[in-house]
């Protein structure tokens, strides 16, 4: 079944998906790209990585407000149970994700007690206690949950094309705001 074509997320709902998607997008791969690299010449990618999840951590915070304020629109009546609850669990583990990232990213650097420079004099505060262990634990989950971010973001992106290429159920389009006849 098709949703009515008014079925669509708000266009804040919209830009902020497509923002956010590109961001962490680019965070996974400059994050590979900075353990991948002891070279100083790759400084710089140290250097986007911090504040650019921090920006991501502010995003999610209003991106979270939004959506309790504006449900989504609801999935096709016909999908099948199992899946509507995949799509459930899949889009609270994302927005689980965007918190967690850069809040252990954060703690991990306040454990290790490095300071969390923004910019040459933005400093944020500490969020842990300087504790080698605790450093060592939160930098494990910070690589395994960016494992499980990028595993999660391409079973998401398969069912979003499933439903915009095959099931041609308007939920693709209720996010890109395009409907294709
Ligand atoms: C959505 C937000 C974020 C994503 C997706 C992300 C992703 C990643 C990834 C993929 C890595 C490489 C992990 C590995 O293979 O070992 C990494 C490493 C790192 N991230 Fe993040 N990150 C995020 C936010 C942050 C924030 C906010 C900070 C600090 C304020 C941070 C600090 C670090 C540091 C210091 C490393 C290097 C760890 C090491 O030396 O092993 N990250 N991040
Ligand atoms: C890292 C990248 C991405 C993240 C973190 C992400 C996250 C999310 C989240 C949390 C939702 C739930 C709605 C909301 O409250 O915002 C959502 C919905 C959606 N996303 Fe993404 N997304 C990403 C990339 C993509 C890509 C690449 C596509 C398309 C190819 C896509 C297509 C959709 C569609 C069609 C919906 C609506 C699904 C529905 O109503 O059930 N997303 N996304």
């Amino acid at each position: 079944m098709n949703y009515s074509s008014s079925a669509q997320f708000t266009l804040a709902a919209r830009v902020l998906h497509w923002l956010m998607a590109a961001m962490i997008l680019t965070m996974l791969f400059i994050g590979v790209g900075m353990v991948a690299s002891v070279s100083e010449r790759h400084d710089w990618l140290i250097r986007i990585h911090k504040p650019l999840g921090i920006a991501i951590l502010i995003l999610a915070v209003v991106r979270l407000a939004v959506r309790l304020r504006h449900p989504p629109p609801p999935l096709p009546v016909d999908l099948p149970p199992l899946q509507k609850v995949a799509a459930l669990a899949s889009h609270w583990l994302l927005y689980a994700l965007m918190f967690a990232m850069p809040l252990i990213g954060w703690a991990m650097l306040s454990a290790g007690g490095y300071p969390v420079m923004l910019s040459e004099s933005l400093r944020l505060p500490p969020i842990f206690p300087v504790s080698p262990v605790a450093f060592a634990v939160l930098r494990h989950a910070h690589a395994w949950l960016a494992v499980l971010l990028f595993l999660t973001f391409l079973a998401h992106m398969s069912a979003a094309l499933y439903h915009g290429l095959i099931r041609r159920d308007g939920v693709l389009s209720s996010m890109t705001g395009i409907r294709l006849r």
